[in-house]
């Protein structure tokens, strides 16, 4: 019998990139998604990669009544995955409100049914944008968190305090926080990949619809940084990598390995690079020269950022494998395909 495990947001891109590992780990995966933010072809595509179709429910986390008849209707699940939240910091400065409601109403319901229905196991996907701009470079996981930089930031700060708080009441609940980085990348069968509704926030998509002719030209936010080149510094990493972590967390959770009932975990590959090194490598990968413009710093970026990785390295036994252009073709070729659709 394969062990059930649940992917809230499993249509979005870290959600299918790790519904793909899973499934090929030989586990049944339940994906519930409102597409808010994502496509439902992207249960094709992971059918098409595994040649296994994910159940998939279209159910907003806001939605209790649906939400506690899914998990009624199916029962032993033995973890859950919550990638589920709205996650542009742009956006969220401009709708606190939705993006408060979202992303910790819908971490409270999800918690609540999962009490009622006696699921124990819970990976949480955090962010490294709960350290704002660290103090000491690498950061651990032992760095203060600082005050948000925006509401997005903030409510995975509030939503790690929930699960602390939660499991620190005795309920019979163990978690871990997992701390991404920058994810960029795509799986290589481009079938799955970055999936932005809108005019992209992050850089990656948006180099690649630049230089698929969809948007005019790149706009490189400051290069007056305390960098080596001037412009900001982040701590890219290959979304099957970030993909892979999940696969060892919920399992640890899954087996009891966990050391304590709440851990959390940097993933990064422990490397930075600045917006003008990835320009060159996407450039060195396409044989496109990218057209952009230096304009004015962005509000709420940080300078430089990227992981100390020795703890995930450590206890979970796992590395991001991949390196920087193998991350920046990947995007390209799922551009492509996506294009061509
Ligand atoms: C990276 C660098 C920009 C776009 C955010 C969230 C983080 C996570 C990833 C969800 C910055 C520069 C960007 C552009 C640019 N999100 N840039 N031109 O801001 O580091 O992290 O996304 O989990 O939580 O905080 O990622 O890709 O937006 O920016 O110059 O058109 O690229 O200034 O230096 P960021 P990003």
């Amino acid at each position: 019998m394969k062990k059930k495990i649940l992917i809230t947001g499993g249509t979005g891109y870290i959600g299918s990139h790790t519904a793909v590992e899973l499934i090929e780990k030989g586990y049944e995966i339940l994906i519930i998604d409102n597409l808010s933010n994502s496509e439902e072809f992207i249960i094709d595509s992971i059918e098409s990669i595994t040649g296994t179709r994910p159940k998939f429910a279209n159910i907003d986390l806001l939605d209790v009544e649906k939400l506690n008849i899914f998990f009624a209707n199916n029962d032993n699940i033995e973890g859950v995955i919550h990638f589920a939240a709205a996650k542009a910091v742009g956006e969220s400065v401009q709708k606190p409100l939705y993006y408060y409601k979202n992303n910790l109403g819908g971490t409270l319901n999800l918690l609540e049914a999962m009490k009622q229905y006696h699921i124990e196991n819970f990976v949480f996907s955090s962010s490294c944008t709960v350290y704002g701009q660290p103090d000491k470079l690498p950061v651990t996981e032992k760095a203060p968190v600082k005050e948000a930089e925006s509401p997005y930031g903030y409510t995975k700060q509030v939503c790690e305090n929930i699960l602390k708080d939660v499991i620190k009441s005795g309920a019979e609940l163990k978690g871990i926080a997992l701390r991404y980085f920058n994810p960029i990348g795509a799986h290589a069968s481009g079938l799955i990949g970055e999936l932005p509704v809108g005019v992209p926030a992050n850089l990656l998509p948006y180099i690649t619809q630049t230089a698929y002719g969809i948007r005019e030209q790149l706009s490189v936010f400051g290069n007056d940084y305390n960098t080596p080149d001037g412009s900001c510094i982040r701590d890219y990493i290959h979304v099957v990598d970030l993909a892979k972590a999940h696969i060892i967390a919920i399992e640890r959770l899954i087996h009891k390995k966990n050391k304590t009932p709440y851990e959390m975990f940097n993933l990064g590959t422990g490397n930075g690079f600045s917006v003008f090194e990835i320009i060159k490598s996407f450039e060195k990968v396409s044989g496109l020269q990218l057209n952009y413009k230096v304009e004015p710093r962005r509000a709420g970026d940080i300078e430089q950022i990227w992981a100390d990785t020795t703890l995930a390295n450590n206890e979970l036994g796992w590395k991001a494998e991949k390196n920087i252009d193998e991350m920046t073709l990947s995007a390209w070729v799922w551009e492509q395909n996506y294009r061509k659709q």
